[in-house]
C-alpha cells in the first residue's frame, strides 16, 4: 500500500487507499508509546521482541540494504560498541528487508572490512512485516527499502528515542550511547542533560523537583543560575 503512495489519496479520491492509509497512520509510533511486539527470524534464531529484550533496554535499528557501504560501516561500529551497550543493560538488534541468509553472508564482509564480528541479531524482514509495523519505509524517499530508523526502547517497552536518517548518511552511534546515558540519568536521578552534554559534565535538576526535594536528592547542593536552571554534578559517577 505504501508503494502506491499515501499522500495522493485525497486528490485521487481513492477511498480504499485513504482507508488503508488511515489505518497505517494509526500505527505511527511516538515517544512514550509501547513499542509494538513482533516475532521475526534473525541471524541468532527466531525472536519474540518483547521476550528477547525482557527487563532490558533495546536499540532497534534499520538499515536500507545488505552489501552496501554505509550500512557495512554502521554495523561494524555497532558491533565494536558491544561492551558499552552491555554496561548500560542494552540489547541491540539490526533489521533490513533482506533475508537472514543474506545477513549471514554479509556479516562475513563486515568482519573482514570493519574488523568486528557482528555480535547482535540481524532481523530478516523480506516481507516487511516489522518495517511496516515500525514505519521504517518512507515511500517518498524509497518505497521498497527502509530508511535508517532507530528506536531506543526502555525496560518497560516504552519508546524513548526515535531518529530517522537518510540512506546516504551513517548514524553516529556514540550519540546513541550519549542519549541512553541521558535517559538513564533522568530515570535514576531526576536530572536532565544540557546542550552538548557529555558524560561527566554537570546536569540539570528537572523542573518538577522542588528545592525542598532537591535538598534530599542532592545533599551536596547545586548551583542556581535561575530558579528553573539548577546545575548539579552528574550523580552516580
Ligand atoms: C549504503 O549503505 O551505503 C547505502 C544504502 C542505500 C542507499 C545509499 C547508501
Amino acid at each position: 500500500m505504501r508503494g502506491q503512495g499515501c499522500t495522493g489519496h485525497r486528490a485521487s479520491g481513492d477511498s480504499a487507499l485513504a482507508n488503508a492509509c488511515m489505518k497505517e497512520a494509526s500505527v505511527t509510533i511516538r515517544l512514550g508509546d509501547i513499542a509494538p511486539n513482533f516475532t521475526a527470524p534473525t541471524t541468532e534464531g527466531n525472536i519474540d521482541f518483547h521476550e528477547w529484550k525482557k527487563g532490558k533496554w533495546a536499540v532497534l535499528f534499520s538499515h536500507p540494504k545488505d552489501f552496501t557501504p554505509v550500512c557495512t560501516t554502521e554495523l561494524g561500529y555497532t558491533a565494536k560498541l558491544a561492551s558499552e551497550f552491555e554496561k548500560r543493560n542494552v540489547k541491540v538488534a539490526g533489521l533490513s528487508v533482506d533475508s537472514v541468509d543474506d545477513h549471514k553472508k554479509w556479516a562475513k564482509d563486515i568482519e573482514e572490512t570493519q574488523g568486528s564480528r557482528v555480535n547482535f541479531p540481524m532481523i530478516g524482514d523480506p516481507d516487511k512485516k516489522v518495517a511496516n509495523l515500525y514505519d521504517m519505509i518512507h515511500p517518498n524517499a524509497n518505497d521498497t527499502l527502509t530508511v535508517r530508523s532507530l528506536f531506543v526502547i526502555d525496560p518497560n517497552n516504552k519508546v524513548r528515542l526515535i531518529i530517522t536518517y537518510p540512506a546516504s548518511t551513517g548514524r553516529n552511534f556514540d550519540e546513541i550511547l550519549r542519549v541512553i546515558d541521558s535517559l538513564q540519568l533522568t530515570d535514576g536521578y531526576k536530572v536532565a542533560t544540557p546542550v552538548n552534554w557529555k558524560h561527566g559534565d554537570d546536569v540539570i535538576i528537572v523542573p518538577s523537583v522542588s528545592n525542598e526535594d532537591a535538598k534530599k536528592l542532592f545533599p551536596n547542593g547545586w548551583e542556581e543560575k535561575k530558579p528553573y536552571l539548577r546545575l548539579v554534578k552528574q550523580p552516580g559517577r
